[in-house]
Order: C-alpha cells, then sequence, then structure tokens
C-alpha cells in the first residue's frame, strides 16, 4: 500500500476538461467562470456577495483594509489559527490582541474576548478552527453594544453551520481559502471574499481588481486580487460535490471517534449541540505526540500539526509587537495536538490500516 497522507486532492476528468476549456475559450481572467463561480459559492452559502480573489490571504487582507483601521488600532485575534488571521494588521500598523483558546472546540475563548476589549477595539475576527464554528451569539452580542466590527475567518469550514446557517453570513465580512489541503479547493491558492453588507460588497468587488469601473476607470484605490479562471473553473466542479464530502468527512470522524473514545489518554474533538462541522482535519490530543507521529510515520501513515507555534510566539510577531502575555490553554495544547488523515478520498482500506496501527501503537 502507498503512503497513507493526511490530506488528498481530489481530481477527476471533469475537471481536467474544465481546464482544457478555459485554455481553449481565451478568457483567463475576469471571464464567465469567476463570475459563475461566485454566483455557485453565494447560492450554497445564502450569502448576498461572493468576491473571487487569490487567496484567503488576499481576502482576510481586503477586509481588514475596508476598517479604515488606524496606527494602534486594536484587533483580537485568536492565536490558535494560521498566522495569515493576524499577519495583515501589520500592514495597517494595527495591533493584533490574541486571546486563548476553548478547551473543547479549539475556538477563540469568549470570555477572554470580552475581557480583551478596549477602547481601540475595533474588529474581532473570530476563526472557525479546523472547521467547529466560533460561538458566533455571544460574539455578536457584544460586538455589536460596542460597535466591534467582525471579520469571519472560515479559511478552514467550508461547509460549516453555525445554528443552522453556514458561517460566513454573521459577521460584517468572511473569508474562505481554496488552498490545495482545504475541505475544497481550486487546485492552487484562491479565496472568497463573502458579505451581506451591499456596500462592501461593491467595494470589494472593485478593490480586488485595482478599483477600477472599467478598463482604465479608476476610481478607487485598489491592486490585483483576481481568482483566475482555471482556478475558478476547479472551484465550480469541487464545490458541487462539497455537500457530500462534508458529511464523508463526519463519517470518517464517528469511524475515528468510535475506537478512540475507549481510550482516556486520548481527547478527540467534540461538537457543540448548535454546531454542524464540515470538520477540515481530525484533531487529536495525547502526550508524547512526536512518539505517535514518529510511529506512525514509520508505518507510511501521514500526520500533520495545526499547529506548532502559536502565532502570539512567531518570532515576527514579537519583534514587531513585543513579547505577548501568556496564553495558558493555547501553550499547553500545541505539544499535545496532532492531525490524523482525514479526507473523503481515503479508502476503507487505508482508513482500516490507521486504526489497526493506532491500536497497537495505544493498546489494546
Ligand atoms: C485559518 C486560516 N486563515 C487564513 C488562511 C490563509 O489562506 P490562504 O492560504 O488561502 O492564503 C488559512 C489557510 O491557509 C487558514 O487556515
Amino acid at each position: 500500500m502507498d503512503d497513507i497522507k493526511l490530506v488528498k486532492m481530489f481530481m477527476d476528468d471533469e475537471i481536467k476538461k474544465e481546464v482544457l476549456n478555459v485554455l481553449d475559450s481565451g478568457y483567463y481572467i475576469n471571464g464567465p467562470k469567476l463570475k459563475a463561480f461566485e454566483e455557485d459559492f453565494k447560492k450554497y452559502l445564502g450569502v448576498k456577495h461572493a468576491i473571487g480573489v487569490s487567496s484567503g490571504t488576499s481576502a482576510l487582507f481586503l477586509a481588514y483594509n475596508e476598517l479604515n483601521l488606524q496606527p494602534g488600532d486594536e484587533v483580537i485575534v485568536p492565536s490558535h489559527t494560521f498566522i495569515a488571521t493576524a499577519s495583515p494588521l501589520a500592514f495597517f500598523k494595527a495591533k493584533p490582541v490574541f486571546v486563548d483558546c476553548d478547551p473543547d472546540t479549539y475556538c477563540m475563548d469568549i470570555e477572554d474576548v470580552k475581557e480583551k476589549i478596549t477602547k481601540k477595539t475595533k474588529c474581532v475576527t473570530p476563526v472557525h478552527l479546523y472547521g467547529h464554528p466560533v460561538d458566533m451569539d455571544p460574539l455578536m452580542e457584544i460586538c455589536r453594544e460596542k460597535g466591534i466590527k467582525i471579520i469571519e475567518d472560515c479559511a478552514q469550514a467550508h461547509g460549516s453551520e453555525y445554528k443552522g446557517k453556514k458561517v460566513g453570513n454573521f459577521g460584517d465580512i468572511g473569508i474562505y481559502s481554496f488552498f490545495p489541503s482545504k475541505s475544497m479547493t481550486v487546485g492552487g491558492d484562491g479565496g472568497m471574499i463573502v458579505t451581506n453588507n451591499d456596500k462592501y460588497g461593491e467595494i470589494l468587488r472593485l478593490r480586488r481588481d485595482h478599483g477600477r469601473t472599467s478598463k482604465y476607470q479608476n476610481d478607487n484605490l485598489g491592486l490585483n486580487f483576481r481568482l483566475n479562471e482555471i482556478q475558478s473553473a476547479i472551484g465550480r466542479v469541487q464545490l458541487k460535490h462539497l455537500p457530500e464530502w462534508i458529511e464523508k468527512r463526519r463519517e470518517i470522524v464517528n469511524f475515528y471517534n468510535d475506537f478512540l473514545n475507549r481510550y482516556s489518554n486520548i481527547k478527540t474533538p467534540i461538537e457543540r449541540e448548535w454546531a454542524h462541522t464540515g470538520y477540515y482535519v481530525y484533531t487529536i490530543q495525547i502526550e508524547n505526540r512526536d512518539k505517535l507521529i514518529e510511529y506512525l510515520k514509520s508505518k507510511k501513515i501521514e500526520t500533520g500539526i495545526y499547529y506548532p507555534t502559536p502565532v502570539h510566539k512567531q518570532p515576527i510577531i514579537e519583534k514587531l509587537y513585543g513579547k505577548q502575555p501568556k496564553l495558558p490553554f493555547t501553550e499547553e495544547i500545541v505539544n499535545k495536538i496532532v492531525s490524523l488523515p482525514l479526507s473523503p478520498q481515503l479508502t476503507n482500506d487505508e482508513l482500516e490500516k490507521v486504526k489497526i496501527e493506532l491500536i497497537k501503537y495505544l493498546g489494546d
């Protein structure tokens, strides 16, 4: 058996045909595939605006840019996330204020958010980490009360729902990533900005393409953050499969939970009653995590750590903003977390092999 991959990208003849069609069409940017992908994504989420961009990071950059951040303004972000949630802020001279995570869902701790709000807080960026949605109601209540904006980072949460509604519908602006490891991809880099706010929707659509209203008419400041036609065509095909993939991911999560819940030394993922998680990764906690990783590697089973260094401890963050206050839970779990193979493309044989090796390692 070949190595069992942590993530497998879906590729089929339809995607290959779509790519060839784009190559033959003569439209490579701003064409019909982008328009159609945006329409499909908008319908899938039930959101008013969907704007294709070149990556999730570009989407975050553009979203933060809309907030008119001034030097010293604060944006509350989780530390247990990918750095792109926080790094664009430095370009606006704004300051990320890091909060700890909920010990069960790994998402931002809302109580810690409440404690860290100051007069300078302009925005909170909840990240639906590993696909589990953040508890949006209490967060929206406090932000509404204090006039604080919300940018939802849905980069890991394709298909995830909070109280029956797809994530990306709750914040002022939401962002998605289509990086190749994500639950759906565009076969390269890509992202989507989503919003129910017409003002943001209209201006962001212009800003991702030089702010222009026609070919050589530039009324607004913008740059080139476009999503191209090949990527859009791949994204459309992938999006069609997404609902069935999400259910398959959930089946695999149940498969792992079924036997791993027997072990008291392992913490398996938790799903709150109001959540329908589009699991991006299957992450457990275990002491001596590196030993398990080495064992599985010797059996040709790939694992991942999302993420080994919390953002508040990254060298560039300390260089820009100084040493950051401790976040006890985040700092503890980063040494225990490990993600096991999870993708709808995994075969039953592959999953069985992972199960057998885990049981061998953990004991019967
Ligand atoms: C939580 C989170 N935010 C932002 C990003 C950035 O997305 P991209 O890699 O498409 O720039 C990612 C993905 O890599 C992510 O996981």
